[in-house]
């Protein structure tokens, strides 16, 4: 991979020891994406955040990163959700010694230059560059979700590669990043009996699910609509990421590429694969973190209902500032529902210490990892039939 004379200075470590550190990694990812040359970037998104996901490992990686002299994010910053509410964490009883190592954390990527934003959806809480820009987003269902709807260009970043495009304002120019890599490598034809009007986002959400496993590269969708709401963007993009590697979709396909049926075998094969209870112990909402939007719908639909059953429900602080600002937040609150800030709802402590058994969310994604993660059983439905099951 070409280096300029600059990027060579500090792969040689006269840039001090976290840039060395940073284009090594660079270099790395370049070699196996057979990457050409290193591209700036103008917004990079960091992952691993919650204690829970890197560990004592990756927080010592982060101090020896953070104290490095003069290691500094080069380019706007932004960070996924951590593990628990910042603000809150003693009141929802998240054990001292996890509390303080995720503080240590967070501390790490202060230092280091980070938007206090602690959110996995990004792209609501920042204003969005044009379509075309290259960013650098970890976080696989923003990252879809940029591919896809936004027309920015991202890879799917790792955690580690991310840290480092932030620390260096670049990244390998490879993949999704070049132009002509973003057309479908397979297409996903929706064909159900069952289902003639496929909408929502659990929908989606299945849909995505199947597609993530089946398709390494781009997708290309074929017979869905073709004006998804912000929900159903967002489930399908978060569930085309918690599998496989596709970081891209792209609706009403034209590729003449091979073709996978979705019918209603493979929707009910993906939803009791996700789906193992009737119903949850406890109420999960916020895998990715809910919206604006989400928000006010959920403030809408529960009005004048109690929850029977513990809820929770995930936001980043700044998205509940502004749902607090239009009401949302007090009338969710008086509902029953409890919101836990800036955490993400399936690496968080949290959902194991509820003690319960089995979990009920709208969330493909929070389904999957709320099983594999804390080994509670799931069921699966969309928001309407929970409020309807769980709410007096
Ligand atoms: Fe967001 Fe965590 Fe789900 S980062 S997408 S709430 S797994």
């Amino acid at each position: 991979m070409y280096l300029t004379n600059a990027e060579e200075k500090a792969l040689s470590g006269e840039r001090g020891e976290a840039e060395q550190i940073a284009y090594r990694v660079l270099v790395a990812t370049g070699k196996l994406g057979d990457a050409q040359k290193l591209i700036p970037i103008e917004w990079v998104h960091v992952s691993g955040v919650s204690f829970l996901t890197i560990g004592q490992y990756g927080l010592d990686f982060l101090e020896k990163i953070s104290n490095s002299k003069g290691a500094k994010f080069k380019v706007f910053t932004t960070v996924n959700p951590c593990g628990m509410d910042i603000e809150n964490w003693k009141a929802l009883e998240i054990p001292t010694d996890y509390a303080e190592k995720q503080l240590q954390i967070i501390e790490c990527y202060k230092k280091l230059g980070m938007a206090n934003s602690f959110t996995c959806v990004p792209f609501e809480t920042y204003k969005v560059p044009p379509a075309g820009t290259c960013v650098a987003w970890a976080e696989s269902s923003a990252a879809v979700f940029g591919n896809s709807i936004l027309g920015l260009r991202t890879n799917r970043e790792s955690a580690i590669s991310a840290l480092a495009c932030a620390l260096t304002g670049k990244t390998v120019y490879s993949d999704l990043q070049i132009p002509l890599n973003r057309k479908p490598s397979k297409n996903i034809r929706v064909n159900l009996k069952k289902k003639m009007d496929f909408s929502g986002s659990l929908n989606f959400g299945v849909l995505g699910f199947f597609a993530g496993k089946e398709v390494p590269g781009v997708i290309g969708f074929q017979r869905v609509k073709q004006k998804l709401s912000l929900a159903e963007a967002k489930a399908l993009s978060a569930a085309i990421g918690t599998l496989g590697s596709s970081g891209m979709f792209i609706l009403d396909s034209k590729e003449k590429v091979e073709t996978i049926d979705f019918t209603d075998r493979e929707f009910e094969e993906t939803m009791s694969d996700l789906s193992q209870s009737e119903n949850g112990e406890a109420v999960v909402f916020g895998c990715p973190q809910m919206t604006l939007e989400e928000l006010r719908d959920l403030s809408n639909a529960i009005q004048g209902k109690h929850f029977r059953k513990k809820c929770i429900v995930f936001c980043s602080s700044m998205m509940f500032e502004r749902a607090s600002h239009e009401g949302y937040v007090q009338s969710i609150e008086s509902s029953g529902a409890t919101f836990v800030r800036d955490a993400c709802a399936d690496f968080t402590p949290l959902i194991s210490s509820l003690k319960v058994g089995s979990v009920v969310t709208d969330s493909v994604k929070g389904a999957h990892y709320m099983r594999k993660v804390h080994g509670v059983d799931i069921s699966l439905k969309d928001t309407s039939t929970i409020i309807r099951e769980n709410m007096e």
